[in-house]
């Protein structure tokens, strides 16, 4: 039986001012397993609090555990549930570790291309954002581990994030960056982290109104609230802000020395260096201010009994008080493994296939080629880094799923995703310079040789992202768009897998014939890309981010990606993503646009009816002689009102369809009111009468059937 709020708040009575201060800093995890630790008070036998990194599974130092696809590439599935699975998994996985809360979700939008840490979250869409987030939230919190959605809020570069101010107007703030938090929030999050930025001139630590006014009290919200890493600006001034929890409540050299942490690795002083005024972020605050802070009444005696009581009330929550907590926990297991190879293939992304190029047939002889062929592509740098429990490289999934041969060569020289962990890094050091599988060396002229002598050439590229700094160009590293150049003159047949953590440049794309994104897939790289490749599995995942030219995307201007004197300027509002390049027509063509994604098979649109006013239904067939599966999607174009601008389109509903070959089915799709409503800056949310456009169809410059419905 969990403890009841009043259990809670008679346990708060009996602490003493020292204990109750104990209870909202970190400590150094005498385990050393927890990423943030919270000692407990032996004395009533409050237990300890541990919080493990995610969101591509759980980080323990020392320890493997399943490496899933990046959050990016499970949005790309477009599906939900297996979202809430992944959360089940982690949350088991957290619980063999002894871990109380998973760091995670990423819930930032993707504003900018370039952000070090778009493979952290979901896409550049509210609805979708905040679909994945609330499944993932539920799977987490259901199996009594506590989620911890972050970074609230506006989180969206790396480069001076500690310092810089997202200058964002409110009605951005209410459609696009705040959606995510808030479904998080209804799906029960326990716990929720505040960003390292600063929103409107205020570090998010001390920003009352977004934590206490918008979380706590419109949301109700009643969790606790943990700082980022360092991330707490001030004592009092995020104590009375709503601040609950400061992590990691220890110094910067402590952490380093506690958990192995690379202390060259630009964790902190990212961007210029000059932004971070020395000791002012990496000490702790709580630990070393809050006790004076709350006798001189600077911080109200009830606020300290009130952080206290959110974070006592999330661990009777989850039976961490009554000594409930711990069943259920497992590591690795099959389930796990198989899930983490669904993810992987399900959000893998057909761009482009030309006549057929893919799938490979069984007996296609193979040249691959790329420099990590051999190695699978886990994920970027920072945080969120998972030493797999297991792991199939590009090499080794497509030799086992083949009947041809596979001539391997690695063209240029390993690209090297950055590591904040010593030992990681050193094996990542030791990795660059390790031979290549048969003794290869990078050799362009020895891959574009190779490609020619075989049925088809399947190069693969990958970029190299990280916490803590933005990519400087959208192009991918280390002479990879020349190898892939090189190849596609050379082969019969050119097939260009990308390992992105977002949207890269592709300027070779005319030359090759199919082009597939799989973003970082995680353990089981090459079992799901060959599921992909041999047409095991269909292609079924979508775009969950516009790939576009790298100067057409709206933060492309200096105030407001990186910003000027320490403020980015959210000055496109709302046209974000695909809001922006519907917005700019032919000025802002995308490569690739949001929802877009290509099956092996091909599908018809029946005419599109309304079901009421919060849904439409349409007759899908799949009108070729293999299975597929389709993602239906639903764009509401909303009606004129004179003096108020709106994206053309935004996304209302989707669901992923499985037809075998000829088969039709009526798919049915709830229409999110977000999609309908806008925020006015003096009414709130709004929703204009009028008539609104639906339009279905395979992605948001792919409709083939529109209905209308009216509010
Ligand atoms: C990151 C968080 C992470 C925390 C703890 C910070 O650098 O921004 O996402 O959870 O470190 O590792």
């Amino acid at each position: 039986m969990a403890l009841s709020d009043t259990d809670v708040a008679d346990v708060v009575d009996s602490l003493s001012l020292d204990e109750k201060c104990s209870l909202v800093y970190g400590a150094v995890d005498p385990e050393g397993t927890a990423t943030g630790y919270v000692p407990g008070v032996p004395r009533l036998d409050i237990p300890e609090l541990r919080l493990a990194d995610g969101p591509l599974g759980i980080r323990i130092p020392g320890r493997s555990s399943t490496a899933f696809p990046a959050s990016i590439a499970v949005a790309a599935t477009f599906d939900p549930e297996l979202a809430r699975r992944q959360g089940v998994a982690m949350a088991r996985e957290a619980k063999a570790s002894g871990q109380h809360a998973v760091l995670g979700p990423g819930l930032n939008l993707v504003r900018v291309p370039n952000c070090g840490r778009n493979f952290e979250y979901y896409s550049e869409d509210p609805v979708v954002t905040a679909d994945f987030a609330a499944a993932v939230v539920e799977g987490i919190q259901s199996e009594d581990v506590l989620a911890t959605p972050k970074h609230y809020v506006a989180n969206n570069q790396e480069t001076k994030r500690l310092v810089v101010s997202a200058e964002v107007g409110e009605r951005a703030l209410r459609e696009l960056y705040l959606p995510g938090f808030e479904a998080a929030v209804e799906a029960g999050a326990g716990s929720v982290m505040t960003a390292y930025n600063r929103v409107n001139g205020t570090h998010m630590s001390d920003h009352r109104r977004l934590v206490t006014e918008v979380l706590k009290d419109e949301w109700g919200f009643d969790g606790y609230v943990v700082s980022d890493w360092f991330g707490t600006a001030s004592a009092v001034g995020a104590a009375t802000a709503g601040l609950d929890l400061e992590m990691p409540g220890i110094s910067l050299e402590a952490l380093h020395e506690a958990f192995g942490i690379d202390p060259d690795a630009e964790m902190l002083e990212e961007g210029d260096d000059e932004s971070i005024p020395a000791g002012e972020t990496t000490t702790p605050k709580f630990a070393t201010e809050l006790k004076s802070a709350v006798e001189s009444g600077a911080v109200p005696a009830d606020r300290l009994d009130d952080m206290v009581a959110r974070i006592l009330g999330q661990m009777a929550r989850i039976g961490l008080l009554d000594g409930e907590w711990g069943d259920g926990g497992a590591l690795d297991t099959p389930e796990h493994r198989d899930l983490a190879e669904t993810l992987a293939a399900r959000g893998t992304v057909l761009l482009k296939n030309d006549d057929g190029a893919l799938p490979l047939s069984d007996d296609d002889d193979v040249a691959l080629v790329g420099p990590g062929v051999a190695e699978a592509m886990l994920g970027g740098g920072g945080s969120s880094e998972v030493t797999p429990a297991r792991e199939v490289s590009a090499l080794e999934g497509i030799r086992t799923r083949t009947d041809g041969s596979v001539a391997f060569e690695p063209g240029v020289e390993r690209v090297v995703t950055p590591s904040f962990f010593d030992d990681e890094s050193a094996d990542a050091d030791a990795d660059a310079a390790a031979d290549f599988p048969g003794g290869k060396t990078p050799d362009v002229d020895a891959a574009a040789d190779c490609a020619r002598e075989a049925d088809v050439a399947v190069v693969v590229v990958r970029d190299a992202t990280t916490e803590g700094a933005d990519r400087e160009t959208l192009r991918l590293p280390g002479g990879q768009d020349e190898l892939v150049a090189a190849v596609a003159d050379a082969a019969d047949r050119t097939v260009v897998v990308v390992q992105s953590g977002g949207p890269v440049a592709l300027p070779w794309r005319d030359s090759v014939d199919a082009i597939v994104e799989s973003w970082y897939p995680g353990q089981a790289d090459g079992d799901a890309l060959a599921s992909v490749l041999y047409g095991d599995a269909d292609p079924a995942g979508r775009l969950p981010v516009t790939f576009a030219p790298e100067g057409s995307y709206p933060t492309n201007a200096e105030e407001r990606f990186p910003g000027v004197d320490d403020e980015a300027r959210y000055d496109e509002g709302v046209f974000v993503g695909y809001r922006h390049f519907d917005a700019a027509g032919s000025d802002g063509e995308p490569t690739y646009p949001f929802g877009h994604g290509l099956s092996y098979a091909t599908f018809e649109y029946g005419e599109t009816e309304a079901r009421g006013d919060d849904a439409v239904a349409v007759e899908v067939t799949n009108a070729s002689d293999r299975d597929g599966r389709e993602v239906v999607q639903a764009y509401v174009r909303p009606p004129t009102v004179a003096g108020v601008e709106r994206p053309t389109r935004e996304l209302a509903g989707y669901a992923a369809v499985e037809l075998v070959a000829d088969e039709t089915e009526t798919v049915e799709l709830s229409l999110s009111e977000h999609a309908f409503r806008r925020y006015d800056d003096s009414e709130g949310w709004t929703v204009d009468a009028g008539e609104y456009v639906v339009e279905v169809g395979r992605s948001s410059r792919d409709v083939r059937a529109e209905t209308t419905v009216s509010r």
